[in-house]
């Protein structure tokens, strides 16, 4: 083993995975597939696992999730993280500014307006730049150590950004809310009701339960944001204003809103808050309201606290988007793991501007809390994006003829008897061949994520399954045009769309394919690990429980899972008609024809669009290498600004020398 040479590619991975994490989490534009990330963070397990003595606080592999704890441990915080006070109106708003005003004796107070999450507090310690140790809020003293948990979100640095505008403290506390963005959220949610697990009620509860998991794995696995909006204690530095600190934050590299703003009054901080309400809808992530903070510290520092709440602080609340109505019926639907889930129809209503005449109520145990009974009438709730569901019943509403709702006990789609499991929540239809089962299993395969089958929604998928023309995804692929147009409604021109849809999907990417059969807990993200160990459909389908279980994301029960799926005789069956209908999924690599493979690149002097990592790592990603010396083997020298000797080196060996234009057009750009 050529230790220096491990060493060296431990320095390296780290650096492209870290570049990679920047691409994928904070600028939205991956350049690398899930596949080859996955490689190189083996790799750099791998590497790290033989050189224990290069551990690092802050490499990349730290995030992945460490061993599971019994319990969190308790976390003092150096200074208490405090709460805020509620205004609901201007008239409140006003009123804490004048507050405000009188204490400090002058007639005006700028303040800084930035949006409040709907998320959880966190505390986070950084010593000389390094993050050390994160915590809970807790009950504002002593919060629970999540250290682990925090790692593995990828917006937050575990280094800090060094630069000579922004020295890095010996010492400081950074406070900030974690969240989970709307679209992740929703994804989340689908999952679990497709993997039989109770769904989150809003983000911010399922931020605060993936936070808050012993299992750092399970964590990592969740869609995790953070923004940084305060500073506790702090050494070797400090800030006169609040829009100072959070600039310095923001020049550190963690992520702060961009949409946090300096209001020069109250009546700007006023016209902020209506600004923000009309935004609210379109941000990706919910917020409850606004928060105001007087900019100067010093101001800070001298109005104090109330009990728990700043005097310098205040939290605008939106009005929650409520409304008063009827629950006609309680229907129970069958999703397709067969789980059942009680809605409440109701008299539609209009909440927050949305007519709204379903909403969920989970599963029993939630009908039996709220105790809705039909005829009830019933205060809903519509919170951002979530699915609109009943708060509370009003009881003094009832007039004695309400009906208690009952979990059926048999299926109302198939009438197979109902499963209760031990120890789950959900009641379930068990009957493979369940019909409801069937057609959203048929709607899963086509849909977006999955194969992306166009114009075949869960109506078509419905209509093809009634009309019997089809009983499972691959049945799809040996349908005939004139059966589709002898349906009604079909018309003839999207019958021949329909068909040359089906017809396109016959070579899906290997990872949606495995998605799309609709294995229970086998998610998006699984498929995808699937796709990349397993490299084919003849290898998944002959995996045992140890090859799967092998992957590190994947546990005993997903393991079983996927077993027992392909040891079923319907599914082997299945499986056999999509070979005969000759569907061949696809492995996918991006980087397949790379273009710069076997070309090898030396770099000298200053390049001005990129640092000397992302163009390495980009270099690398298209198949090229980087070394530092020139040789005769080099392909290319890129000369930047300021070049040292190498390229005195490169004109002497006739290596051909290229400019950072050059190199850009290369690697199209
Ligand atoms: S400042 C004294 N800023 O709201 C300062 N909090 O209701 C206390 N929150 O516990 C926190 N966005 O979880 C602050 N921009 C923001 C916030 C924010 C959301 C949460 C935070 C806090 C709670 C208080």
């Amino acid at each position: 083993m050529d230790k220096q040479a491990d060493l060296k590619r431990i320095a390296e991975l780290r650096n492209i995975i870290e570049y990679h994490n920047k691409r994928y989490y904070q600028q939205d534009s991956p350049e690398i597939s899930d596949t080859e990330y996955d490689r190189l963070m083996r790799e750099l397990q791998d590497l790290e696992s033989h050189h224990p003595e290069e551990f690092s606080a802050t490499s990349p592999t730290q995030r992945v999730g460490a061993s599971p704890l019994a319990k969190f441990a308790p976390f003092n915080h150096p200074s208490p993280m405090f709460s805020l006070g509620n205004a609901f109106s201007n008239e409140e708003i006003i009123e804490f500014d004048n507050r405000i005003k009188r204490l400090a004796g002058v007639d005006n107070i700028s303040y800084i307006a930035e949006p409040k999450l709907d998320g959880l507090a966190v505390n986070l310690i950084y010593e000389n730049g390094i993050f050390k140790q994160g915590a809970t809020r807790g009950d504002g003293t002593t919060g629970e150590d999540v250290t682990q948990n925090l790692k593995t979100i990828s917006s937050l640095p575990l280094k800090m950004k060094h630069t000579s505008n922004n020295p890095v403290p010996s010492f400081i506390e950074i406070r900030g809310e974690v969240y989970i963005e709307k679209e992740p959220f929703q994804k989340l949610n689908l999952r679990r009701i497709e993997d039989g697990e109770e769904p989150f009620a809003n983000p911010r509860n399922a931020a605060a339960g993936s936070l808050r998991q012993l299992d750092s794995k399970v964590t990592a696995r969740r869609p995790l944001n953070i923004f940084l909006y305060g500073i506790g204690n702090a050494k070797d530095i400090s800030f006169s204003t609040h829009g100072e600190a959070l600039q310095t934050l923001a020049g550190w590299g963690f992520p702060v809103n961009k949409n946090i703003e300096q209001t020069r009054d109250i009546n700007a901080g006023i016209k902020y808050f209506e600004r923000i309400g009309i935004m609210r809808e379109s941000l990706p992530y919910e917020i409850d309201g606004i928060v105001l903070k007087v900019d100067d510290l010093a101001l800070q520092k001298k109005l104090g606290n109330v009990s728990r709440n700043p005097r310098w602080a205040l939290a605008c609340k939106f009005p929650a988007a409520q409304a008063t109505t009827v629950v006609k019926e309680i229907l129970v639907g069958v999703g397709r793991m067969g789980t059942l889930t009680p809605v409440a129809i109701m008299e539609p209503v209009n909440v927050g501007g949305v007519m709204v005449s379903r909403a969920t109520l989970h599963n029993e145990d939630e009908v039996i809390k709220k105790d809705v009974r039909v005829g009830d009438t019933v205060i809903i709730q519509r919170a951002g994006d979530v699915i609109p569901e009943v708060v509370r019943v009003i009881p003094e509403k009832r007039t004695g003829n309400e009906k208690k709702f009952k979990m059926p006990a048999k299926c109302p789609e198939c009438g197979s008897e109902i499963v209760h499991f031990e120890g789950e929540v959900a009641h379930r239809c068990v009957n493979i061949s369940c019909p409801a089962q069937l057609k959203e299993h048929i709607r899963h395969f086509a849909s977006r994520g999955a194969i992306d089958i166009e114009g075949l929604g869960e109506k078509v998928s419905a209509q093809l399954f009634d009309a019997r023309l089809i009983a499972d995804p691959a049945d799809l692929y040996f349908l005939k045009k004139e059966q589709l147009v002898a349906l009604d409604r079909q018309a003839e021109k999207s019958a021949q769309n329909l068909i040359e849809a089906i017809g396109k999907s016959k070579n899906p990417p290997l990872d949606k394919f495995i998605y799309a059969l609709g294995i229970r807990h086998v998610g998006e993200r699984t498929a995808k690990l699937l796709a990349a160990r397993f490299g084919s459909m003849e290898n998944l389908v002959a995996a045992k429980q140890e090859d799967l279980t092998a992957i590190n994301e994947i546990g005993p029960e997903i393991a079983a899972s996927i077993v027992e799926f392909f040891h079923e005789r319907k599914n082997i069956d299945v499986m056999n008609k999509f070979s005969k209908a000759g569907i061949k999924p696809q492995k996918k690599e991006i980087d397949n024809n790379a273009p710069l493979q076997g070309k090898s690149f030396v770099f000298t002097g200053s390049m001005e669009s990129m640092g000397r990592n992302d163009a390495k790592s980009i270099v690398e990603n298209l198949g090229g290498s980087i070394h530092s010396s020139v040789t005769k083997k080099t392909t290319y020298v890129v000369a930047g600004s300021d070049p040292g000797s190498k390229l005195d080196k490169a004109k002497s060996s006739g290596v051909k020398i290229i400019s950072e234009e050059e190199f850009l057009k290369l690697i199209g750009r």
